[in-house]
């Protein structure tokens, strides 16, 4: 693909949101010795993506401008790289772009083999792409530091899962009742049904009072908290705990950082957990497995195709997606 020129979306410096994305004619990238290149047939956007161009992470992130956006994508593979041994052109996959590369948001992408797995036919393109950053956070929240069994054999534990209509959210309903959970979720009033049909048990309202005290109907304490969303304090989660609860947040400020120290250096039973992805290959060939036999769906809230993208980041950055948010080229 030497020398071929594709249609990427780019920023060229912080900030500026949907506006500041600029469509471009850029060489299709060659892949590294490492690497698969991918012919894009669906792109996943994350919160992740517009606070990397919000400046969030400087002077990390983006390591350089301009900058292609967006990290979780399937495709077709078209070449590979020398090293690259478990895919040929043809497979189809879902995989994982670094945060410091970025490049989903364009027809083209290079993942690591280390972070692509195969995509099976009933899995479709964007079924396969939800499940990365938002799939595998939701995953890893639960089974390691909240301590659910996915395959159900562990303790009953009771989880609270916060924003659960959001794209980590709605995995993490579905993959704590695949762990024999009792789950409490919120969310807004119109997502009442669909979080139901994903499962949960009993659901708040975190836009009334009485959703937002997180207190449970039937009186569950809560073993874990998965929180999807920012701005509840801890003395709001404390009393719905049960005597060695955990809140696993999900996007740590300055006062959870501040609640995680105090809890750890006064021995507290009740801890605040900050959580930071760590993708995996092989939680993501569990994700792609459930999603293939029908245990774990992923919700599409909406697809755009890569000419409008600026739609999808305005959608994402709103915060009020249903599921996942797509572009597909
Ligand atoms: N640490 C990590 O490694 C990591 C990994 C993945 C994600 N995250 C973070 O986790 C957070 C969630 O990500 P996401 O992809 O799930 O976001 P998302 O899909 O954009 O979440 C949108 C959903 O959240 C709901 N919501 C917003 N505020 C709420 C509240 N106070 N209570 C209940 N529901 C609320 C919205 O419902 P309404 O429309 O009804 O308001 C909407 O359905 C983000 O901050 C993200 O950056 C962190």
């Amino acid at each position: 693909m030497a020398g071929k020129i594709m249609q990427a979306v780019q920023y060229d410096s912080y900030g500026g949101g949907a506006a500041a994305l600029k469509h471009v004619e850029v060489p299709v990238p060659t892949p590294k010795k490492d690497e698969v290149l991918l012919k894009v047939e669906a792109t996943s956007i994350n919160p992740l993506d517009c606070k990397i161009q919000k400046g969030m992470f400087r002077p990390l992130l983006p390591p350089k401008f301009p900058f292609i956006p967006a990290t979780d994508v399937t495709g077709e593979v078209v070449e590979v790289g020398s090293n690259v041994k478990s895919f040929k052109a043809g497979d189809k996959v879902v995989a994982m772009l670094s945060t410091k590369s970025g490049g989903g948001l364009a027809e083209y992408a290079v993942p690591k083999e280390s972070l692509t797995v195969s995509r099976p036919a009933e899995v479709s393109a964007a079924e396969g792409a939800g499940l990365l950053i938002a799939g595998l956070t939701a995953l890893q929240a639960l089974v390691n530091p909240a301590e659910v069994k996915l395959n159900g054999t562990g303790p009953r534990k009771n989880i609270l899962v916060t924003a659960a209509s959001g794209g980590v959210g709605h995995y993490a309903v579905q993959l704590a009742k695949l762990g024999n959970a009792h789950v409490t979720a919120t969310c807004g009033a119109r997502n009442f049904d669909f979080v139901k049909s994903l499962g949960a048990d009993e659901i708040l309202d975190y836009k009334i009072p009485e959703g937002a005290a997180l207190k449970s109907p039937s009186g569950q304490k809560y073993d874990a908290v998965i929180n999807c969303t920012t701005g509840i304090p801890w003395s709001t989660f404390e009393p719905n705990l049960s005597s060695s609860g955990k809140v696993i947040d999900l996007t740590p400020g300055a006062s959870s950082m501040w609640t995680f120290a105090v809890k750890k250096l006064t021995f507290s039973k009740k801890q605040l957990v900050p959580f930071l992805l760590n993708a995996k290959k092989e939680n993501l060939e569990l994700l792609v497995r459930l999603v293939k036999e029908g245990k774990l769906k992923t919700v599409i809230d909406s697809k755009f195709p890569l000419s409008k993208a600026e739609d999808a980041w305005s959608r994402s950055i709103d915060g009020h997606a249903t599921g996942k948010i797509f572009v597909e080229p």
